[in-house]
């Protein structure tokens, strides 16, 4: 048996990562059950509806807590809490179903502590159940287990409950949980948002973004915020946290926009970057649209060009950036294959074949590149501008500031798709600068600038134009230059 395995499978023969099962480490547990011990002392019932091996219970055993507990393995070895072989979406699903007269469940728990399942088997739970579950789940969507774990917690809890959880942090910006996100907002006090270290569970090799949570039920306990962005690795998030060295904000200013559609959460984002979210953004000026889907790549692209496949077909520059070259080549009779086959799909048909620049949308960088034309494109980001804006925005796009509005403000999680890239806000730049943007990025094209030099001309135009703080400029840049760690 490998390392690996030893790890994974306990004494009780369980395979851990079945259950989807990464324990918390015994510092965080310390954390978070002492913040919620801190805001509220004399609270009596606990509940932590994915137990596990009790990770969480100890500090509020020791406070002499009485502690309820579910999961749906019995992983053993429990002596803190009332143990249920439970699954708790099926219990939150029973408690709607015995609503009567009322709307909110309220069950009597003062404390709610959690850290959710991640993957596990929830796509073939979430497939099986889909339809109960959506109806269970509304708005909020049935997208990740952790997501309905956690809209579940919150809405069972009665008021003034407080809820500590240790999360995905993919919730924070991806647009499919901007429910979850307004449910959040709607109905809770947000104490803390702690953004953990990539690293932090990798030693149970884990590779999972994730993020401390501390809420309470009720709008009105809203005090400041007390945020953390991303430390480089779990001996910085013990410092943060013994050292207590957060930051104190507003609510609004960890709410990109009030608007639904636009309700990320954002994480020490200074306020001159945000209030760039004033400006027009791309999607407003341009049009920023996705493109082609086969609905079957190996029949319809070919990675050579050949007879029959003939069309440049551009899908995602990944890290490359001004140039890139196709990534295959797309059937000559496309246009027509997709008005008799259902799964084809030519989105935006008049852009087809059109000028313009593709962008990444797999992968941490974000990148821009010029799109010839007489191509086509995939489901990543495109924008197409008037001739005369083409190439200051590429340069625009590649800078440094770009990579921080996407990657630390409006996604976090890996695919960025053309909903996103729509929402960056637009520089107003001076003629001069936009023909200093220009020359740059035909240079670069015609091979007489390396992209990284190009990259810092950018950086010092767009900077001169914003009048940063140095101390602004200097998290944005080690921000674009460190996106394994930062983002
Ligand atoms: C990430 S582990 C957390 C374990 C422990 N509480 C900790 O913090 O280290 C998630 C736990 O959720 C349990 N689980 C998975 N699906 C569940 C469900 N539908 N209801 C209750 N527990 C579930 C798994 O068995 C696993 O023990």
């Amino acid at each position: 048996m490998g390392r690996f395995e030893k790890i994974l499978v306990n004494e009780n023969g369980i395979d851990k990562r079945d259950s989807g099962y990464y324990s918390t480490p015994s510092f965080v547990s310390e954390f978070i059950s002492n913040q919620l011990l801190d805001l509220n002392p004399n609270g009596r019932k606990v509940l932590d509806p994915a137990v596990g091996d009790e990770e969480l219970l100890k500090t509020f055993f020791i406070h002499g807590k009485e502690i309820d507990s579910f999961d749906v393995i019995e992983h053993g070895n429990i002596q803190y809490s009332n143990f249920r072989k439970q699954d708790f979406i099926e219990f939150y699903k029973e408690q709607k179903e015995a609503l009567f007269f009322s709307n909110s469940i309220d069950l009597e728990y003062d404390y709610y502590i959690a850290n959710p399942p991640y993957n596990c088997h929830e796509l073939d739970y979430i497939k099986d159940n889909k339809t109960e579950l959506k109806k269970l789940f509304g708005k909020v969507g049935v997208h990740n287990m952790y997501s309905m774990f956690l809209s579940a917690i919150v809405d069972c809890a009665k008021d003034g409950s407080l809820i500590g959880v240790i999360v995905s942090d993919s919730f924070l910006t991806a647009t499919m949980h901007s429910g979850l996100r307004q449910q959040i907002i709607d109905s809770c006090a947000i104490h803390q948002l702690i953004l953990c270290p990539n690293d932090l569970f990798w030693s149970q090799k884990a590779d999972v973004r994730t993020c401390i949570l501390v809420l309470q039920k009720g709008k009105q306990y809203q005090d400041k915020v007390q945020i953390s962005n991303r430390p480089n690795n779990t001996r910085d998030l013990k410092e943060i946290l013994e050292n207590r060295r957060f930051n104190e904000v507003d609510i609004d200013d960890i709410v990109l926009s009030k608007k639904k559609t636009a309700n990320q959460f954002i994480v020490d984002v200074d306020k001159d970057v945000l209030s760039l979210f004033h400006n027009p953004r791309i999607g407003e000026i341009y049009n920023c649209i996705t493109g082609i889907s086969t609905g079957n790549d190996k029949k319809y692209l070919s990675k050579e060009k050949k007879d029959g496949f003939e069309i440049p077909f551009y899908k995602n520059p990944g890290s490359r950036k001004f140039k890139t070259t196709e990534d295959s080549y797309l059937i000559n009779h496309f246009m027509e294959e997709s008005l008799v086959v259902k799964d084809f799909m030519v989105r935006n048909k008049q852009f087809v074949f059109k000028e313009g620049i593709t962008c990444s949308s797999m992968g941490l960088p974000f990148s821009a590149c010029y799109l010839p034309e007489n191509s086509t494109f995939g489901v990543n980001p495109n924008i197409f501008t008037p001739k005369q804006d083409l190439y200051w925005m590429l340069a625009y796009l590649n800078s440094h500031l770009v990579t921080y509005l996407v990657r630390g403000v409006l996604i976090r999680s890996n695919m960025v798709t053309s909903g996103y890239i729509s929402q960056l806000p637009i520089i107003p730049f001076t003629e001069e600068e936009k023909k200093k943007l220009t020359i740059i990025s035909k240079e670069v094209l015609e091979g007489k600038l390396k992209f990284e030099e190009a990259i810092i001309k950018i950086n010092s135009i767009v900077y001169e134009n914003l009048k940063f703080d140095m101390a602004v400029i200097q998290n944005i840049d080690d921000f674009a230059l460190n996106l394994s760690k930062r983002v």
